[in-house]
């Protein structure tokens, strides 16, 4: 195992945004590992940054489930060595008014959003601790910082993204550890994308290319851009930043 190799760990990443960011990661060296509830789709993303002569692994894993994310994380060392990067992306989204939101979905809101963020942290921190290094950036939104009609539970767990990720950081800046999180706008060319276009119809919310004219940029982002801005705050070009949620939203967002 090559000892100055870094070793980055993407949760979601068999799709869409978190499949972006590992195959962005990939490419500036790192080694990957590619976990997703969906095995099928963490083999997919693996064989393809393999193919790009990088080196990945595919680990099956549902970062709601405290076992499993301590799991992963052991395996990701015993594979690829210690981490230096959590990237925790992996999200769901459900819609839907509050004031008659399913419970069961609120709670496997928060289960998937929250606490799969909260267990993979807790699982690499230690570690982090002891050898005084490492980074973790947190995929929360743009609906983190302002609430909307049925996007109500949601934006709930993604503001808590956001307030864990700024606890986290002040705990544990002096040790030489930086977090951050990244407030995606409206990403285009994912599945969630599609989940949302799907599940709008019900709530008369507008198709994507209506919703594309409402952003200063005018268009929908994409996938790698999220990436650029996760590499970015990953690098020691952001050597003095931590405990910030930037925004990547093509101007629709500015707080
Ligand atoms: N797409 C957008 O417009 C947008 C906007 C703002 C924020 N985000 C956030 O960005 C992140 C990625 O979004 P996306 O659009 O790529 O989503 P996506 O649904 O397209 O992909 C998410 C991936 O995470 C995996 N996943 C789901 N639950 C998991 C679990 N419990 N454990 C492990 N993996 C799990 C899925 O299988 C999937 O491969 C999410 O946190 C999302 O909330 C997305």
């Amino acid at each position: 195992m090559n000892s100055d190799k870094k070793v980055a760990i993407v949760t979601g990443a068999g799709a869409g945004i978190g499949r972006a960011i590992a195959l962005k990661l990939a490419s500036e060296g790192y080694a990957v590992a590619i976990v997703d509830v969906e095995e099928e789709r963490a083999h997919r993303v693996t064989q393809e940054i393999r193919e790009c002569n990088a080196q990945a692994e595919a680990i099956a894993c549902d970062v709601g489930k405290k076992t499993e994310a301590f799991r992963m994380v052991q395996e990701t060392v015993r594979l690829l060595g210690e981490v230096e990067l959590l990237v925790n992306n992996a999200g769901i989204v459900r819609l839907g008014p509050l004031a008659d939101f399913p419970e069961d979905l609120w709670r496997e809101l928060f289960r998937v959003n929250v606490d799969g963020v909260f267990f993979c942290c807790q699982a690499v921190l230690p570690s982090m601790v002891d050898r005084n290094r490492g980074n973790i950036v947190n995929i929360a939104s743009w609906n983190g910082k302002l609430g909307a009609p049925n996007f109500g539970a949601y934006s709930a767990t993604k503001a808590a993204v956001i307030s864990l990720t700024q606890s986290l950081a002040r705990e544990v800046a002096s040790v030489g550890i930086r977090v951050n999180a990244v407030c995606p706008g409206i990403i285009g060319d994912t599945p969630m994308r599609e989940q949302v276009q799907q599940e709008g119809k019900a709530y008369g919310l507008p198709p994507a290319e209506q919703r594309a004219k409402t952003i200063p940029m005018g268009r929908l982002g994409r996938p790698e851009e999220i990436a650029n801005a996760v590499v970015f705050l990953a690098s020691d070009k952001a050597s003095y930043m931590t405990g910030q949620a930037i925004n990547v939203t093509g101007g629709l967002w500015l707080h």
